[in-house]
């Protein structure tokens, strides 16, 4: 006799663009799980079509089935929507458990509703620590981290950073699911990939992009890092597709971006060309320093301290701050080799019943 196959709900909540490449890898893979169900939730906190839709569209994304729309007003303002709105949702879904990646103010938002229904939360990418409390995302991620049940670490640092907190229980290390997104990218849209006004043939190409709040919200920073992308364009042709975060910033600190190319935000498989083709990367953007790397592109970090310290160890990602990249240039295995997505599932298929 067959028996009936017991249908684990899974409830999962993006909204900020580095969100949406990751689910993309899970999301298909629940899709092809029988005994797994995701209601996606996007929180709307982008919401431009380069920052949202195109992502959905270019990575065949089965749409969300919540679109919540909140995008207006402060940090806990729009964190405190987004909890109410989330919960509404749980209410009527009853999910086995709540899925969120990284640390924006979404992350933060769906795992607290969750835990205060007592809906056990899943959190990839957990235990990343940058050490600075004053970054929105330091907040969001150790926050989220204490509440989570399942917390799936990208690097062994992570591993530690948690234990040092002392969160002991179900912490896996996975690997990074944004390998697993590129590798597909590479599969996918392997060289076809044309950016609108960008040679790619050339060889001086540096991909560059700056979207932190530290540096956005900062005029003196901002001035300083385009003074110091200015200084490089005599060895490189810097192309910045511009968050539109940092878009507003620098109309009102006044900005001069000197000779640095500006294109609007590019689609992911663009992203990936326009990495691939670079020699170098410039970036405060948490997952492109470790896309860098995938490419074998050496990257320059434009913050203080970076979570991804494995790559500064190997060689791969200084800050702009230090001198030199360390000596001699080492592989980072622990990122795994493309299947942590599928790890993910296997790991909740144990341990979460419903
Ligand atoms: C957020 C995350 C950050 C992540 C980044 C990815 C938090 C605290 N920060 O930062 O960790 O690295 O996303 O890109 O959650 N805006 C638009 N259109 C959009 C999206 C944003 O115009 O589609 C503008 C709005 O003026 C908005 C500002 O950008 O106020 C900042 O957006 P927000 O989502 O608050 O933070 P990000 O800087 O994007
Ligand atoms: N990205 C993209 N187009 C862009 C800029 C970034 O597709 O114009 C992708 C990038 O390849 C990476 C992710 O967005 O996969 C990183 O997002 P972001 O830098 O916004 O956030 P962070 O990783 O710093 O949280």
């Amino acid at each position: 006799m067959e028996r009936a196959v017991v249908m684990l709900k899974i409830v999962t909540v993006v909204g900020a663009r580095p969100q949406f490449i990751k689910a993309a890898v899970l999301r298909e893979l629940f899709e092809s799980s029988p005994d797994i169900k995701e209601i996606l939730i996007h929180t709307g906190q982008h919401y431009d079509v380069s920052m949202s839709d195109i992502f959905f569209s270019d990575l065949n994304i089965k749409p969300a089935e919540y679109k919540l729309g909140i995008n207006t007003g402060g940090p806990g303002q729009t964190t405190g929507r987004m909890m109410e709105e989330i919960e509404k949702v749980l209410q009527i879904e009853k999910p086995d458990a709540m899925l969120v990646y990284g640390d924006t103010n979404s992350t933060l938002a769906g795992a607290l509703s969750a835990v205060k229904l007592h809906i056990p939360v899943i959190h990839v990418e957990a235990g990343l620590r940058s050490f600075n409390k004053r970054m929105p995302e330091e907040i969001n991620r150790i926050m989220t981290d204490h509440v989570s049940d399942y917390l799936f670490c990208s690097t062994e640092t992570g591993v530690t950073n948690l234990q040092n907190e002392n969160i002991s229980k179900n912490i896996f290390h996975v690997g990074d699911i944004m390998y697993d997104a590129t590798l597909k990218a590479i599969r996918d849209f392997g060289s076809n990939v044309v950016v609108p006004g960008v040679d790619l043939s050339k060889d001086n190409l540096a991909i560059c992009t700056i979207h932190r709040a530290e540096n956005t919200d900062a005029p003196n920073i901002l001035k300083s890092i385009f003074d110091y992308l200015n200084e490089q364009t005599h060895l490189y042709e810097i192309i910045l597709p511009l968050h539109p975060r940092t878009e507003k910033a620098l109309k009102e600190h006044s900005v001069d971006v000197g000779n640095i190319r500006i294109i609007s935000p590019v689609g992911y498989p663009q992203m990936q060309a326009l990495l691939a083709a670079s020699k170098i990367a410039f970036t405060d953007s948490g997952g492109l320093q470790k896309e860098a790397y995938f490419h074998k592109v050496p990257c320059v970090t434009l913050r203080g301290e970076t979570e991804w310290v494995e790559l500064v160890d190997a060689g791969w990602n200084r800050l702009w701050t230090s001198e030199e990249f360390a000596q001699p240039r080492l592989l980072v295995e622990e990122y795994g080799s493309g299947d942590t997505g599928e790890k993910i599932v296997k790991y909740i298929k144990e341990y979460i019943k419903n």
